[in-house]
């Protein structure tokens, strides 16, 4: 079961009963201005502000990435007081021992995290989604010819999600996990442990015609993630849902959720998308990672879990 609320999340958790919520998995604006309505109508009119559509070097059209560099010192340490700000509201509402995990981007990570921190949650990893990015890895801007074997910046190809935990009550974690039912990480299915390296992939065109947020996550990856901070039952929020991912893969996998979303297009959106993105790929819960090759199931490994344009996604 889920519900979903066109609400700004700071009001929302102001009112939320204390110490009734079992996990938190979000993809949040971690950049902070990039999802200001004055940054959004201008990713909405394609003209200026942050967000830039990556150079196309395979004659494919790519989809707009916020453009962190363009920080200022004042404004990536605002990220800093903002999580920290988010936390201190959220804390309360958490269940002793509750997970927190965060998606956040290398250059703004550590800022992030140091929010987080100074809030009172407890760090416990982080997270490497490991995929095939387009961020960085460019020769210098108009001297391409000139500097033809340097890059400004590493090809990114990972993302890092921060692990937080509020801190448990009880003495040991078997204790707080027989009280409250929380303080651990569910292993996968075959019994190994999570693991702290995430293969993935980028988010299918399935799954991109479904929902055009630009920040739009796997289904593969959120199902996975998703499963792992959810020890038993109860209720995962997720307080910047955007067009609802991650509402949708709680969905597919039978975990109750709580979806915040504060504009009113992308919260009108997730009402369509959550349902259609929660029906494909019947076949995977989060389990197991699609480790070697992301793109096939390991039940049927010459069929491709993530089929081509036109195919039956709900077979
Ligand atoms: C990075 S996006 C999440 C996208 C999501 N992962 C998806 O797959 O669709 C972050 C979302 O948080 C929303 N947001 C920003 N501030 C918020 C707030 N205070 N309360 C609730 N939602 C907020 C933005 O409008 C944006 O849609």
């Amino acid at each position: 079961m889920n519900e979903i609320l066109n609400i700004d999340c700071f009001e929302w958790l102001a009112g939320r009963e204390p110490k009734s919520l079992h996990a938190v998995c979000t993809d949040p604006p971690y950049g902070l201005v990039e999802f200001t309505p004055g940054e959004v109508a201008k990713l909405r009119n394609g003209k200026g502000g942050v967000w830039r559509i990556p150079p196309s070097f395979d004659g494919k059209k790519r989809n707009p990435l916020p453009r962190f560099s363009v920080l200022t010192l004042e404004q990536r340490q605002n990220i800093e007081k903002y999580f920290q700000q988010w936390a201190e509201a959220l804390l309360p509402a958490l269940i002793p021992g509750a997970h927190v995990l965060v998606a956040s981007n290398p250059v703004l990570s550590s800022h992030v995290f140091q929010g987080l921190l100074s809030s009172g949650l407890e760090p416990r990893a982080t997270l490497m989604r490991v995929y095939h990015g387009f961020r960085g890895g460019d020769r210098p801007k108009n001297a391409e010819q000139e500097f033809p074997d340097l890059c400004v910046s590493p090809r990114g190809n990972y993302e890092p999600w921060l692990l937080f935990r509020r801190p448990i009550e009880e003495k040991t974690v078997a204790q707080n996990l027989r009280k409250w039912g929380v303080g651990a990480l569910r292993m996968l299915e075959n019994g190994g442990p999570v693991p702290d390296v995430i293969p993935s992939s980028k988010t299918p065109a399935i799954e991109k015609s479904i929902s055009d947020h630009p920040s739009l996550k796997p289904q593969q990856l959120l199902r996975f993630l998703c499963r792992m901070v959810m020890p038993t039952e109860g209720i995962l929020l997720d307080p910047f849902m955007g067009s609802g991912s991650t509402i949708a893969a709680c969905e597919a996998i039978g975990i109750d959720s709580i979806g915040l979303e504060v504009d009113p297009h992308y919260f009108s959106a997730a009402t369509e998308t959550i349902p259609r993105l929660a029906k494909l790929y019947p076949r995977y819960h989060g389990g197991h990672l699609e480790m070697e090759a992301p793109q096939y199931s390991r039940e049927a490994p010459n069929q491709p879990l993530l089929l081509e344009e036109g195919a039956n996604y709900l077979a």
